[in-house]
């Protein structure tokens, strides 16, 4: 293929995200009356690190949070525009949390005539990423996910004919059809704002992201790809899954010596940005262990081989 035609293909398939990090924040009250739950501490750093790293692992570098007006003003604080990391970010707000799939009229104008990905900023991947590159490089239709779990009524749940075709798609279920919930990330074709502006309201007054993919699905491009067991999808919707996110990521983080999900490692490690650039960040980064760690991956031999951040 020529060069002009590599650029094209590229343009094609391209995608921007959107990182959802609003919500009413009520179930874990009191933690969250201050401080949104996005950034509340997941171990060692705050939770929206941890969906933005899986974002940037995809390799977009195009991303659009949005938050509530009382809270994005401290993302923003948090996060900057991006350019330490080599990425673009923006913000947007949700006046009311009308819905996930609102999240996409929100940003009609930041996607343009792009596809989009959407991860929950409460959403927490950990392991060979591939499924998501994967599906990033659909040109048609919606690509979503299935992971086992044990309390799949908590969740939107997905159901497969023995063929392994899509069944059923049904949010929080009373009696779930399948033990297969659906994470929060999702994949959609440059279609995903005129579909989104077809949707009605549910009966909860929301944007439904399940309606979003039961619309795919009747139209024959919906595809559902299982996460293997290997892969680790973690909950944060309750204290006591919040305290156990953290003590899966502490484990992992202490066995190896590495971080999961420190934004500066994956920037560099997925050249986003020069080792220069990220001394120079590192330079202004107040004393503490996680700079340390962080000087310690700028100086690390560029040639060496590392391990999927
Ligand atoms: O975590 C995966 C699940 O996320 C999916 O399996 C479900 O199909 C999907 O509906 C969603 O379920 P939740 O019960 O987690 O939805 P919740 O309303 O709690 O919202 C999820 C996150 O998105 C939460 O951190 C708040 C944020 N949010 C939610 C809504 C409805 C917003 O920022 N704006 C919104 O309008």
């Amino acid at each position: 293929m020529g060069e002009a035609a590599c650029g094209l293909e590229r343009e094609r398939m391209k995608k921007k995200a959107i990182l959802l990090a609003g919500g009413a924040g009520t179930r874990l009250h009191p933690l969250t009356k201050i401080v949104c739950k996005q950034l509340l501490p997941v171990y060692d750093k705050p939770m929206i690190c941890y969906p933005l790293a899986t974002l940037m692992l995809g390799g977009l570098r195009e991303i659009l949070v949005i938050s509530t007006p009382k809270d994005l003003p401290m993302l923003r604080d948090f996060l900057g525009d991006g350019s330490h990391l080599g990425i673009r970010l923006e913000y947007a707000e949700q006046a009311e949390p009308k819905g996930i799939a609102q999240a996409f009229l929100i940003g009609a104008d930041f996607i343009g005539n792009d596809g989009a990905a959407l991860i929950l900023g409460d959403n927490i991947f950990y392991g060979k990423l591939d499924f998501f590159r994967e599906a990033l490089a659909i040109e048609r239709g919606a690509c979503i996910f299935g992971y086992q779990v044990r309390d799949p009524e908590r969740y939107g749940v997905v159901e497969f004919s023995p063929e392994g075709k899509v069944v059923s798609l049904e949010e929080k279920p009373i009696r779930p059809k399948s033990p297969y919930a659906v994470p929060g990330l999702y994949v959609y074709d440059e279609q995903v704002v005129e579909n989104c502006r077809t949707l009605r309201p549910s009966a909860r007054g929301e944007l439904e992201i399940t309606d979003l993919n039961l619309l795919y699905l009747r139209q024959g491009s919906l595809q559902v790809r299982l996460l293997s067991r290997g892969m680790a999808w973690l909950d944060t919707g309750t204290q006591t899954s919040l305290l156990e996110a953290a003590n899966y990521i502490a484990t992992i983080e202490h066995r190896q010596g590495l971080k999961v999900a420190c934004l500066e490692e994956v920037a560099l490690r997925m050249d986003f940005i020069e080792q220069h650039q990220m001394q120079r960040w590192i330079d202004r980064l107040p004393k503490s262990e996680y700079r340390s760690y962080l000087q310690l991956v700028c100086e690390e031999d560029p040639g060496s081989v590392h391990p999927e951040p």
